[in-house]
């Protein structure tokens, strides 16, 4: 199969791509198309003969679902069941990030298929507040699954270009939309009987979502006791003590999902800043090809680096995640024995940072 790139550099080539992607998915084909975190493969979710193209072009494995995409705040109601203990939450966290990177796992509804939800009883939504996504799914009118535009267990793709050499010749369509803006993926907590679990970190942080909760605790004039606010942090992954009293490196006591994911090919090993590495016990390190991916100095790890790449030289988290996944696939294809890679400060949007490179690691 041909794999077509269209851009949308201008209001006529967007108009034009957009009708062909809709052209696409109506088609049953899955289309490559940019998100605000990173870019998506993108088909029906109403129909599991187009959602099985997903799976297939990613060879991803059926028992792990995908996230629902809405054209618009009214398809919530139409895809999930919110329980009436949940229904102030959801209302307010659907408020402050729609469209945006939160993605909310809720009691599904019949009509989305079993192939999307892996059997579950929930599903996955979001919003893309993405112009390029937006526009596509308003003008399809339809929900769209859509996970990371990349084979299964690989880097998420963060440009267009990334998405081609993940997919090109297994897909009929990439729209280009330039490189993402967050750069990782969306942030997912489970909503359950009123209350939030961490299930991915992402761009909204836990102290982003702390907001909503003192905010709805404050229509209701209520004031949470230091113990409720404990909770509510203990289950979104963070230590209490470090978010609250605002000590550094807040650890993330929630695991990710599948720990192969995000994997470069090249093995990624994660040191402290300042740590000297040394390379297996044997080898010589100057004949072994090292890269260096440090936050915000050249790294001073080892000598003998042959590439370097540096997150953000202004020590930007925001920079940091918006290059993390670019920088990482262009040292993947330097033919590099190993990635030595600095961890970056575990707070505010570095939690998924970190997140992304313990998996790398793993
Ligand atoms: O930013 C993003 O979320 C990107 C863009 C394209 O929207 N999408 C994305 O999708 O990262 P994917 O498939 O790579 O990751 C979705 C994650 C998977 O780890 C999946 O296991 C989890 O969401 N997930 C989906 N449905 C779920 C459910 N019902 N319960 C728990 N986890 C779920
Ligand atoms: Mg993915």
């Amino acid at each position: 199969m041909e794999t077509l790139i269209l851009n949308t550099n201008t209001p006529r080539r967007l108009a034009a791509a957009v009708k062909a992607a809709a052209g696409e998915l109506a088609d049953g084909q899955c289309v490559g198309l940019p998100t605000e975190t990173v870019y998506g493969l993108a088909a029906d979710a109403l129909r599991p003969d187009a959602v099985t193209q997903i799976f297939e072009a990613k060879e991803r494995p059926f028992f792990d679902p995908l996230i629902v995409h809405l054209p618009s705040r009214e398809w919530l109601g139409v895809v999930t069941k919110i329980p009436d203990e949940s229904r102030a939450l959801v209302a307010a966290l659907v408020a402050k990030f729609w469209p945006g990177p939160l993605t909310l796992v809720l009691p599904r509804q019949a009509i989305v298929p079993d192939i999307v939800t892996a059997g579950l009883d929930t599903v996955a939504v979001r919003m893309s507040a993405h112009p390029v996504f937006s526009a596509v799914v308003e003008f399809y009118g339809r929900p769209l699954a859509a996970p990371s535009a990349n084979r299964f267990g690989h880097i998420s793709p963060t440009a267009a270009p990334h998405v081609m050499s993940e997919l090109g010749g297994r897909i009929p369509l990439i729209i280009d939309g330039g490189p993402t803006q967050h750069g990782v993926e969306s942030t997912i907590v489970k909503v359950d009987s009123g209350e939030l679990t961490m299930l991915r970190a992402g761009p909204v942080t836990p102290e982003n979502l702390g907001e909503v909760f003192h905010a709805l605790c404050e229509s209701r004039n209520y004031r949470p006791t230091e113990a409720e606010v404990e909770h509510f942090y203990e289950r979104l992954g963070v230590s209490f003590a470090k978010m609250v009293r605002g000590e550094d490196n807040v650890t993330m006591v929630a695991p990710g999902q599948m720990d192969s994911h995000y994997a470069p090919r090249t093995p990624l090993r994660l040191i402290a800043p300042g740590v000297q590495v040394e390379i297996y016990s044997g080898e010589n390190e100057a004949a072994a090809r090292l890269g260096s991916l440090a936050f915000c100095e050249p790294s001073t790890a080892s000598s003998h680096f042959v590439c370097e790449e540096i997150l953000s030289p202004t020590g930007d988290l925001r920079e940091a995640a918006a290059t993390l996944f670019a920088k990482m696939r262009h040292l993947d294809e330097a033919g590099l024995d190993m990635i030595i890679a600095e961890q970056v400060p575990e707070h505010g949007l570095g939690i998924a940072i970190m997140d992304r490179l313990r998996k790398a690691s793993a």
